[in-house]
């Protein structure tokens, strides 16, 4: 419900000035702290896809994996990471994305899914999209169908949630700050 998001809302901090001066950064630790909070949170999502019967959720590494493991567990389905590279030890595809300065690759292993599988990918927060967008290519790249994008937080002045929506993945945020 509203009421819900609301709480959710006020649970994330924002931290001025980090990682670098101007950057507000919001942070989602408060809400996975309070058992009222983290509850109300995963319920969300829990409600969201509980009737899509998605087959597993993949969390992006490393915030996405405290949201996306519960979440899991709570829908009976397995839970599959894709990681940032040189952390998963089987045979892995990669996928790299541009990133301000540089670029990051992130990696799955490749009998994590297959085209058998219906997958929810999530993650805490979308900037650029970078992340989510090369977690897509990864689980496509396996075969399997995506069949939403799901996080806490969108940043949209950033553009991420815009570039995800065009690339044709359907994006369930549940707050934004401007
Ligand atoms: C943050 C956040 C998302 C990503 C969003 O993770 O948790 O995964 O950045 O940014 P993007 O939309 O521009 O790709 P970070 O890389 O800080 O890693 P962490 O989860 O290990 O802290
Ligand atoms: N909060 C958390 N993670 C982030 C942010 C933020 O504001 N910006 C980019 N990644």
């Amino acid at each position: 419900s509203h009421s819900d998001l609301d709480f959710i809302r006020q649970q994330i901090r924002t931290v001025p000035d980090w990682p670098s001066a101007g950057v507000q950064f919001r942070d989602i630790t408060p809400l996975l702290s309070s058992p009222k909070a983290f509850r109300v949170l995963i319920d969300q999502f829990v409600h969201r896809y509980f009737d899509a019967r998605p087959t597993a959720i993949a969390g992006l590494d490393a915030r996405g994996f405290i949201i996306g493991s519960v979440l899991a567990y709570e829908l009976n389905i397995g839970f599959v990471p894709i990681r940032k590279k040189g952390k998963l030890p089987f045979t892995t595809v990669q996928e790299s994305y541009e990133l301000e300065y540089g670029s990051a690759t992130v990696e799955i292993h490749t009998d994590a899914v297959g085209p058998q599988d219906r997958v929810v990918l999530i993650d805490d927060l979308i900037a650029t999209g970078g992340t989510m967008l090369a977690g897509l290519r990864l689980l496509q790249r396996l075969g399997a169908e995506v069949i939403e994008g799901a996080a806490i937080v969108d940043l949209p002045e950033l553009g991420g949630s815009d570039r995800i929506r065009a690339a044709g993945l359907p994006l369930h945020t549940l707050v934004s700050f401007e």
